[in-house]
């Protein structure tokens, strides 16, 4: 038994309060050893773990590193229990694993349980195997609809893919198949028990390469309505597509999302993380639709945490973010379950940009990161937000995401390149030190990201790199505190935040506002005597 695993006496698990950085596989840092490709790989991930635990976080999510074809940059699984050769072996995670450990960093992995890749070998036996057979139970395969002279020449459902388009395809033998994501992502059938079997083995497998936790990608979404019922749609005529985006048609009411038997899958992961040393984690990726139906899936005997989306698809207002706040914390004082933060991911535009880009957008983005730092539970970050990045628009020709191949921009939506693209570690230009060679990585960087790297950004005290290491420095150093014991008020543009041993100011307003007495921490921003406009500031004292 390492330390790592004996639980911390008298102390909450290590999850409860950690900060966790998401690590986008493909984006993070090529090492070269798999071939001058321009996409990173795990020993450029290991490379990288000293600048992490220097950043100051706790741990480290991987985005999905698994034999793949990469239709969805890996969130298309062909094989859960071994490595894509793009990004290395079994060996290369296992030395990823024990460095991070080294380095006092837990290890979060992505799982990826709603459906495979279709090269996944059920899904091929599936395909092989025919109409009625056990092989094809394991996904959704149904006859089609269709007139007299026609049977079966129509989907049998109308649900729509979150990528866009039908959510099913036909096959040569006549039946449709489910896709909720691409037509290269088949959804399992979680009603077959055989399912749940191999995916507790997936778990156990993992486990016993000392990982300390797992992303659970579509969380909300393993069971389906067991009738298949059509969903409600509101299409524009003309492009027959739904008229909602993609997050709001996955958070409404539909047969497809946060279906009750879904919480019986978490009980038993729950067993299956208990029944290793240390203190396992999950974390649900979950698009429900209110912060009570979240919670449930943090039930003591549940999932250890889910993401709260709540704060990213907030207004910027102070009392916005004031309603985010007490909403969330109450929703899960009902279970005991301690809160998420998240401000950007690899499917969202950076907040850097949503909060209106160049300086007021980064300065509103630090005001953001350092309220949320200071709010209890656990806050994740996204690769690159910690360098001030930007969503970059990727010309068509460059984009790769599957939400925009299907469509090609008749929705009017770009896809997720722009905050996929390579990280800038050092140099001039592009690669700017992802990756060895000259040219470009897979998705090319700007002209302009050079006064951005971590290297130009290291020792500038001014720099957001600078400030995330100062930021999470100070929160290692702030006493336990509770989501009950929060207190939140609004003044106008002015949010407030007392926790224990700290008040937090933010001011969502453009103009100045009067500092009241106290000592600072950190702020988010030049301050002198005043709260300017778009900063936030940890005060102590008074
Ligand atoms: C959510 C992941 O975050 C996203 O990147 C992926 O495309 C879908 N799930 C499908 O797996």
């Amino acid at each position: 038994m390492t330390a790592r695993d004996e639980p911390r006496s008298g102390e909450a698990p290590w999850w409860r309060d950690a900060v966790i950085y998401q690590i986008y596989v493909r984006s993070f840092a090529d090492s070269g050893t798999r071939g001058v490709d321009g996409v990173g790989d795990l020993p450029g991930i290991t490379s990288r773990l000293p600048y992490l635990r220097d950043l100051g976080v706790d741990a480290v999510w991987i985005t999905p590193f698994y034999t793949s074809p990469q239709h969805d940059h890996g969130y298309d699984v062909a094989d859960y229990r071994d490595i894509d050769p793009l990004f290395g072996t079994l060996a290369d995670a296992d030395t990823l694993v024990a460095t991070a450990h080294d380095l006092d960093l837990r290890v979060i992995v992505d799982l990826v349980p709603n459906h495979t890749s279709d090269e996944h070998a059920w899904f091929r036996a599936a395909l092989a195997a025919g109409p009625g057979s056990p092989e094809r139970a394991r996904y959704l395969f149904r006859d089609g609809r269709g007139p007299a002279d026609a049977p079966g020449s129509e989907p049998p459902n109308n649900w729509q893919s979150v990528f866009g388009g039908p959510a099913r395809t036909r096959v040569a033998d006549g039946q449709w198949y489910l896709h909720l994501f691409y037509t290269t992502q088949p959804d399992r059938d979680w009603r077959n028990p055989e399912v749940g079997d191999m995916f507790a083995d997936v778990l156990r497998f993992w486990l016993d390469r000392d990982v300390d936790g797992f992303r659970v990608d579509v969380a909300h979404g393993l069971y389906k309505e067991a009738s298949l019922r059509d969903q409600v749609l509101d299409e524009d005529p003309a492009t027959s597509e739904p008229k909602e985006s993609m997050v709001a048609r996955t958070l409404r009411d539909e047969p497809m999302w946060d279906q009750p038997e879904v919480h019986d899958v978490y009980r038993r992961w729950h067993e299956v993380l208990a029944s290793y040393p240390g203190e396992r984690m999950n974390v649900a990726e979950a698009w429900t639709q209110t912060p009570a139906s979240m919670a449930k899936f943090v039930r003591p005997d549940e999932m250890s945490q889910a993401f709260n989306f709540s704060w990213l698809l907030a207004d910027w207002s102070a009392q916005a973010f004031a309603d985010v706040v007490t909403g969330t914390c109450e929703a899960l004082a009902d279970v005991g379950a301690s809160p998420t933060w998240v401000l950007s991911n690899h499917d969202v535009i950076r907040h850097t940009t949503r909060y209106g880009g160049g300086p007021a957008g980064l300065a509103r983005a630090r005001a953001a990161t350092l309220t949320m730092l200071a709010l209890p539970g656990s806050s994740y970050l996204y690769q690159g937000e910690e360098l001030g990045l930007e969503q970059v628009d990727v010309a068509p020709e460059d984009r790769q995401d599957p939400s925009w191949l299907r469509h090609r921009g008749a929705t009017g939506e770009v896809g997720r390149d722009g905050c996929r693209v390579p990280i800038p570690w050092s140099g001039t230009s592009a690669p700017y030190g992802f990756g060895p060679g000259e040219g470009q990585p897979w998705i090319p960087q700007p002209a302009d990201w050079a006064s951005l790297t971590a290297q130009a950004q290291t020792g500038d005290d001014g720099s957001t790199l600078e400030f995330y290491r100062r930021a999470l420095a100070a929160r290692r150093g702030l006493p336990a505190t509770t989501a009950e014991s929060v207190r939140v008020d609004v003044d106008g543009d002015l949010l407030t935040i007392t926790r224990a041993g700290l008040r937090v100011l933010l001011n969502c307003g453009e103009s100045a506002l009067p500092l009241p007495p106290g000592d600072v921490v950190v702020a988010s921003g030049p301050v002198d005597g005043e709260l300017p406009g778009w900063t936030a500031v940890w005060l102590t004292g008074q």
